[in-house]
């Protein structure tokens, strides 16, 4: 059979299977072609003199990088026209993306974490894009109150990853596809279809230099897996950090783990590390979707309310067995 790329696997899903729109075809469309000029100019790095800092703080409070900055614009360029959206929402600004008047409105709202890892850009170390798709609320305004929806709405999330290949990782709420770009011709091909996530797993992904934060369920859990074959657990785990979530969820996607950012000392009171819209949301729902778990320690992800765009949570995800055991650690 011809090559299943990622326009002809839309157009299928789309005129064949009717489950998804018009307009959620060509919101994918276009966030593959952004995502290929983000793995464009993350490749041509300091040629093009695009490492770095940008020189200013984000609405977090961190500090800009320049690719930061430009993975950003071209989202919100590659997007704004197309008549496909009622707004977008960005990590890297403070509120909305208000459509401007003269385009076409569309039933969608976008939810980027435009560069994930940016503090691995400078090192050449992957990086990625991470993005949520909601319906916008009828009969509400795209302000900040319409973005406030539980993931589980979430019709669509994905993460493109800038590694060695450039990979973009799709749900529609039905399993999950990766497809990797093909340079020459300048298109994505499915190289892996309904990908599953093994319930098992003895690789584990956590910073562990905040070992002297963590609430003691985390401690015992990660003491249990460091004490190896001699422990309660009586087998030898390993360890993986890559500090880009999305290169550290792409591996577990790839041959299952446990990644770790949960609620420590440390980052207590912004209630956690990693961001809901743009970064737990998406990604749980794409974990899910390969038959893994997503919780915060106590409460499923996608089930979450969130009461701000830029909340924080903090975040347990993968193997399904193992992350449910972490969860009873949290409830005992
Ligand atoms: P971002 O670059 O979008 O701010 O996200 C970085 C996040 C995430 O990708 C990663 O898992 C985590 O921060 C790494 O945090 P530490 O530097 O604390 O390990
Ligand atoms: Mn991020
Ligand atoms: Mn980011």
């Amino acid at each position: 059979m011809a090559q299943m790329t990622l326009s002809r696997f839309l157009i299928e899903e789309q005129r064949d299977k009717n489950v998804i729109s018009h307009d959620l075809r060509l919101l994918i469309e276009v966030v593959s072609r952004a995502c290929k000029a983000i793995s464009i100019a993350i490749g041509k790095g300091s040629l093009a003199g695009v490492l770095g800092s940008a020189g200013s703080d984000n609405i977090q409070g961190e500090v800009q990088k320049k690719l930061d900055v430009i993975s950003n614009e071209i989202l919100l360029d590659a997007n704004e026209w197309g008549g496909h959206l009622a707004g977008m929402a960005s990590e890297e600004m403070e509120l909305p993306h208000v459509i401007p008047n003269r385009y076409p409105k569309g039933e969608y709202l976008l939810l980027f974490d435009p560069l994930d890892g940016s503090s691995n850009i400078d090192v050449n170390v992957s990086v990625g894009t991470i993005f949520s798709v909601l319906q916008c609320p009828e009969g509400m305004e795209p302000g900040e109150q319409a973005f406030l929806q539980p993931g589980a709405r979430q019709v669509c999330a994905g993460y493109a990853v800038y590694g060695p290949t450039t990979l973009l990782v799709l749900t529609l709420g039905d399993g999950v596809n990766v497809f990797t770009l093909d340079r020459e011709y300048g298109r994505f091909v499915m190289t892996q279809e309904n990908v599953r996530i093994p319930e098992d797993t003895r690789e584990f992904a956590i910073n562990a230099s905040n070992a002297r934060y963590w609430e003691p369920p985390v401690k015992r859990y990660v003491d249990e897996m460091l004490a190896g074959k001699d422990g309660p657990r009586g087998e030898d785990f390993n360890m993986r950090w890559v500090a880009s979530m999305v290169a550290d969820v792409h591996r577990i996607l790839s041959r299952g783990g446990i990644f770790m950012y949960p609620i420590d000392s440390k980052t207590r009171a912004q209630g956690g590390k990693l961001r809901i819209m743009y970064e737990a949301n998406p990604m749980a729902f794409i974990v899910e979707q390969a038959g893994g778990a997503a919780t915060d320690g106590r409460r499923r992800i996608l089930d979450i309310q969130p009461e701000k765009l830029h909340q924080r949570v903090p975040v347990i995800l993968g193997s399904k067995n193992e992350v449910e055991r972490l969860a009873s650690y949290h409830a005992a």
